[in-house]
């Protein structure tokens, strides 16, 4: 914190406001005394305001950087694991060799759901949105744990943590299996995390499922590239219900919920329904114009951002694990990523996308990836979902573990004013 002040002046009024830095960054300026002036501050979306003050991630928009604890995206995506992003984003250090070797056993034996949970998959159609049944699963994980949960008691804020990191992969490809008509496969405590959620995606008790190494790394490192991203909605949706002292299953639970929608977690499987939509390289024009006319709701997915106003450093990794995935399979001529590749070169040199700097976001090139090893679209968000449970709960157990308040944002009210019910 530092003495720095901002003055502002209302009417005859002349308010000094505290000005804050942070160790990088923008400045913010502490406007919590305007309340006492009578005086609320305006910012729907949220574009200007920090809501808290965090050490998990930073992200400088304009240069097109992410850091995990202070480590670039592209050396964590490169050089460890996403347990070990987990350890790190929960910790605030990466693993030694014996707290990574730890945390991957610890992790390993926490796999497994309460037997009764499948119940909650069989309460659902067969066609129901896995996204559906996951929010509904997770938010029943509370009535399973919610009595070992004082979420003052930091040793149970770490099993919680690691009961999430373990079983949302069973939840995820379980909710597959269910829309399949296929048994759930149970995991296998002889495969890594990635192995083992292939395993229990594609699995079938009929052989033994053997992962493609190349993939499992691949669907690792989207694991990686989705594990946190600072003040999102869905993470400070979860944060405001954590506000409220609910259990951490319900409110990751909320997390689930706000990543459903389209403009943001929901873009990855929005981004493959539109390269279907378009079909053809010679149809991209058209799409185009859509994505720029103003009376058309229609946009590109997968591009723009409200932080980065550069290239996501997500999206370049995830272009490169697009390409090795893509030749593992021997489908480098894919017509989707053909589509991708000539969308994307268009709108990077449309004056439209260069003026508003929409650049490809994360979810631009994973769809790709995923429906290359056999994802239904549908899917996607639940992957999302998955990786970001470790995000979320860090911000999560980062205020719940320090000193906060209920969340409860004001208004511009311009509504009726008070009038009598006419007799
Ligand atoms: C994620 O916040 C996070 O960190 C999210 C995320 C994470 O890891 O948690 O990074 C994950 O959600 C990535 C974003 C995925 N969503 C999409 O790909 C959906 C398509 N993108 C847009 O809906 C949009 O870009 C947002 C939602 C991502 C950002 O919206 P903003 O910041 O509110 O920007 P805006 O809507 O005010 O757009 C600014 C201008 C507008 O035009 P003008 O009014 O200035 O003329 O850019 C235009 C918009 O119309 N615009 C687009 C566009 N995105 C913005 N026009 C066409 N296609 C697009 N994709």
């Amino acid at each position: 914190m530092t003495d720095k002040k901002a003055t502002l002046s209302v009417g005859d009024k002349s308010i000094e406001l505290p000005v804050y830095s942070g160790t990088t960054g923008p400045d913010v300026i502490d406007v919590r005394g305007l309340v006492q002036h009578g005086l609320f501050t305006y910012d729907p979306g949220f574009v200007s305001t920090a809501a808290c003050e965090s050490k998990i991630t930073y992200i400088d928009g304009d240069k097109g950087v992410l850091l995990h604890r202070g480590y670039p995206i592209e050396q964590l995506a490169e050089q460890t694991d996403y347990l070990e992003v987990c350890y790190l984003l929960l910790h605030g250090e990466l693993p030694t060799a014996a707290e990574s070797a730890r945390f991957h056993d610890t992790i390993k034996n926490h796999t497994m759901l309460h037997d009764q949970m499948r119940n909650f998959f069989n309460g659902f159609r067969r066609d129901a949105h896995p996204m559906a049944i996951m929010c509904g699963v997770v938010g029943a994980l509370s009535a399973f744990y919610h009595d070992q949960i004082d979420i003052n008691d930091a040793r149970q804020r770490e099993i919680t943590a690691h009961r999430l990191i373990a079983k949302m992969p069973t939840i995820a490809a379980w909710c597959h299996k269910y829309s399949t008509g296929q048994p759930f496969m149970y995991p296998r405590n002889d495969l890594n995390y990635a192995e083992n959620f292939l395993h229990m995606m594609f699995g079938t008790p009929c052989e033994e499922y053997k992962p493609n190494p190349i993939l499992a790394k691949a669907m690792d490192r989207i694991f990686i590239l989705h594990a946190d991203h600072e003040q999102n909605a869905s993470t400070s949706t979860v944060r405001l219900a954590g506000s409220t002292g609910a259990n951490p299953f319900a409110c990751i639970a909320s997390g689930i919920a706000a990543l459903w929608g389209p403009a943001h977690g929901g873009a990855n499987e929005a981004v493959l329904d539109m390269l279907e939509e378009i079909g053809d390289e010679s149809n991209i024009d058209t799409f185009i114009a859509k994505a720029k006319d103003k009376e058309d709701p229609f946009r590109l997915m997968g591009f723009g951002h409200r932080v980065y106003k550069n290239f996501d450093p997500r999206a370049k990794v995830m272009r490169e694990t697009a390409h090795e995935v893509l030749a593992e399979l021997g489908l480098e001529n894919d017509p989707m990523l053909k589509i991708a590749q000539r969308l994307e070169q268009i709108a990077l040199e449309d004056e439209y996308f260069v003026k508003r700097k929409l650049y490809p976001n994360v979810d631009f090139y994973s769809g790709i990836i995923l429906k290359a090893i056999g994802i239904p679209t549908s899917m996607f968000t639940v992957i999302f979902a998955m990786s970001r449970t470790i995000g979320w709960f860090s911000h999560w157990n980062e205020m719940v573990s320090g000193d906060y308040r209920i969340g409860r944002p004001r208004q511009l009210y311009n509504g009726e004013i008070s009038r009598d019910v006419a007799k």
